[in-house]
């Protein structure tokens, strides 16, 4: 038996594969397993019997499932042209596996069907694995590839899903469903990442932000994903995922390979919580990885289209300050983009809102010592732009008929190296323009009918997604300086893909501070807090018109990459001067909320959220008591706090501009305003008691080590 990795890497939990010794010239080896460490400890070696399936399910070794490798060979021969060649492929395995501290390949072959199998399973930092396969055709004849996707298998007892629905302006909201044998598939057809994942957890039922044996599964891929949780009555239940292709997609020829994107497996004994730190953990390895993200405001919500110097100096002028760090010039500053009918694809500056350009703005803006960021949907066209009338042969579509548009807006053909140009060297001429420190990539529409005209309507999802990629290496190797941020109408291209390339997520284009705190929560569970835009909205909310206290708005906010997204021009004078104690309690902050484990606390109340920072050495803990509505009872809720210092005393004190409500003080002597100190164990046994408070408000406490 193989134990992969052999030895904890740290982070919060390690995921272990564990595996049949392959043997040369046998069937790729079963998967016994994917557990958090200790599990597979003391098996001495033992190849465990079992019925699972290897990390490619195979119809040939008796699955009855949906195949791990589907797609069939062209051949042509005297009688015509024979499809349906090679689709059941066994492939045996190649030579030892290699195996290192954090990789193991395992090579394998079938050679009768002439295809090559390379599975790579490598370990994150932070305890997560990662696996791929690479699939190459050995023969002479074309390969026709349908889908490939890496199996993983659950334990009996994991009989519970957890995924996310989700829309514009409602990202991932969890839904559960019980396991029963047959297929649970979800299928992101989106050609961006989508509002709703991609991502699965399977558990035993019940589990828990801290309980429950839990396996979560993520394709870290921007275009179209498969996830499938499936069992029978002969195999048991595991989760499939890959990339999902659209028909000629893939094509093979003879010696040609194609990958799956990476699929991070992550287990844990111990609820959702371990996995989103494993998660957190690899991401604050990044090269990327965002140190510490400055406070900013965007003015989309404050301005919309309507650009003018004037304004912009004078949002400049307060967001100065008032301690921001950053202006972003959204969307409307170039050619015909005074709504959004208009525009996408002409990327030079409009001379009739900006006739010196954006020199002026930008130069204004770093003088009062902020940064100045812009706005780009880069992959999209509307049909009433000069590219579009010079090249409608740029847009995708499958027919000789343009798609259905969405937003007045068609998508651009990245896979035509003309159409991928223009962008790239438009852009180039933009941000050579002026000192832009920072943009915000959009992409506002699903990819509907996305062929190449190139190749005659041929689907191209995953040519645009490489092309995508592709767009924004070249253009962060040629602005080396410029930070990303990764925008889709909002959260829709939030990925373990691109994240290794963008230093920022706008999560959401619902900025009311209710829904937020539930948006968050739930982004947080694949993407560290640092990396989610959280921005303080007007008092009462664009999207939803509901209207809340800046305290409320402002204390949602700083537990992520806080922003302003408000007309700051109609804020009085003292919100202004609590929006600039705000900003300053965040910068004083963020240092430790960004590098710290989150934690999401368990409560029995519907209408209270808990959830907060444990710094990394236990010394001290940020939490926020979040009551979203009324409560039916006057109970409270107890915060127990898990992964303090067991033995250690805390000190707990309110935090942050907002003073918590008289009759809050004096209610439990070990709480926040008491003066005992308690001890870790204590905090996540009993726990901190907070009495039921008013709707949408929010109290901060600080936990400090003694
Ligand atoms: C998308 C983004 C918003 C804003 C608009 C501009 O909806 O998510 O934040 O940039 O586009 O058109």
């Amino acid at each position: 038996m193989i134990v992969f990795p052999g030895n904890d890497l740290g982070g919060p939990e390690t995921t272990r594969l564990a595996l049949a010794s392959p043997r040369p010239g046998g069937d790729l080896p079963k998967v016994l397993g994917v557990q958090a460490a200790p599990c597979f400890d003391g098996c001495g070696g033992a190849e465990v019997a079992n019925l699972n399936t290897s990390l490619l399910l195979e119809h040939a070794t008796g699955v009855y499932l949906h195949p791990g490798l589907t797609g069939h060979r062209i051949a042509q021969d005297p009688e015509g042209i024979q499809a349906g060649r090679s689709w059941s492929p066994r492939f045996l395995v190649e030579g030892q596996p290699e195996q290192t501290d954090n990789s193991l390949t395992i090579k394998a072959r079938d050679e009768d069907a002439q295809l090559a199998l390379e599975t790579r399973v490598e370990a994150m930092a932070g305890g997560s694995l990662r696996i791929r396969h690479t699939l190459r055709n050995l023969g002479a004849d074309s390969f026709l590839l349908e889908g490939l996707e890496v199996r993983l298998p659950l334990d009996d007892q994991q009989t519970q899903i957890l995924d996310f629905a989700g829309r514009h302006e409602r990202e991932r909201s969890p839904q559960r469903h019980d396991l029963v044998d047959g297929a649970w598939v979800r299928e992101f057809r989106w050609g961006r990442t989508g509002f709703e994942g991609p991502v699965v957890m399977v558990g035993i039922p019940g589990f828990n932000f801290y309980h429950g044996r839990v396996l979560c599964v993520q394709p870290a891929w921007s275009g179209n994903t498969v996830l499938r949780v499936d069992r029978n009555s002969a195999t048991p239940a595991g989760v499939s995922a890959g990339e999902l292709l659209l028909p000629g997609e893939v094509v093979l020829s003879q010696g040609q390979e194609y990958s799956t994107p990476w699929i991070v497996a992550t287990a844990s004994d111990h609820g959702m919580d371990p996995i989103m730190n494993s998660l957190h953990a690899w991401e604050r390895t990044l090269p990327e990885h965002p140190r510490e993200q400055p406070v900013i405001l965007n003015v989309w919500e404050a301005i919309g289209f309507k650009h003018d110097f004037d304004t912009l100096r004078d949002l400049a002028d307060r967001a100065a300050r008032i301690g921001v760090e950053r202006l972003v010039l959204d969307d409307g500053w170039f050619h015909l983009r005074r709504d959004d009918t208009a525009g996408l694809g002409d990327w030079w500056v409009d001379p009739a809102v900006w006739p010196q350009g954006l020199k002026p703005l930008a130069n204004y803006v770093h003088k009062l010592g902020m940064q100045f960021g812009l706005w780009f949907e880069p992959e999209m066209i509307n049909p009433n732009s000069d590219a579009f009338r010079d090249h409608p042969e740029w847009v995708m579509r499958a027919s000789s008929r343009n798609p259905e548009l969405q937003r007045n807006q068609l998508v651009l053909d990245l896979t035509n190296p003309q159409a991928f140009n223009h962008v790239l060297e438009a852009m180039t001429k933009v941000l050579e323009s002026c000192q832009i420190d920072y943009v915000k990539w959009d992409h506002n529409r699903d990819l509907l009918e996305a062929g190449s005209q190139v190749h005659g309507g041929a689907p191209a999802i995953h040519e645009q997604t490489l092309a995508y990629y592709r767009l924004l290496d070249t253009l962060r190797a040629r602005f080396p300086k410029v930070e990303w941020e990764s925008c889709a109408s909002g959260g829709g291209r939030i990925d373990l893909g691109v994240i290794e390339k963008i230093r920022r997520f706008w999560n959401s284009d619902m900025t009311d501070a209710l829904s937020r705190q539930l948006i968050q929560r739930w982004t947080e569970q694949t993407v560290a807090p640092e990396y989610i835009g959280a921005h303080i909205s007007q008092p009462s909310s664009q999207q939803t018109g509901r209207t809340y206290s800046l305290d409320f708005r402002a204390a949602t906010a700083v537990f992520g990459s806080m922003g302003i997204e408000w007309d700051i021009r109609q804020a009085s004078e003292k919100d202004l001067e609590r929006l600039k104690e705000w900003i300053t309690w965040y910068k004083a902050n963020r240092g430790f909320l960004h590098s710290g484990r989150v934690v999401r606390l368990d409560l029995a109340d519907p209408s209270v959220l808990a959830h907060g920072v444990v710094a990394p050495d236990r010394s001290r803990a940020i939490l926020a008591h979040v009551q979203l509505d009324e409560s039916l009872h006057n109970r409270g809720v107890y915060l127990r706090i898990p992964g303090l210092d067991p033995k250690a005393r805390y000190r707990l004190v309110w935090t942050g501009p907002a003073k918590p409500r008289a009759s809050l003080e004096h209610l439990d002597p070990t709480g926040p305003l008491g003066t005992a100190e308690v001890t870790g164990t204590y905090l996540e046994r009993v726990g901190i008691r907070i009495p039921r408070c008013q709707p949408e408000t929010i109290r901060l406490i600080d936990l400090v080590r003694v």
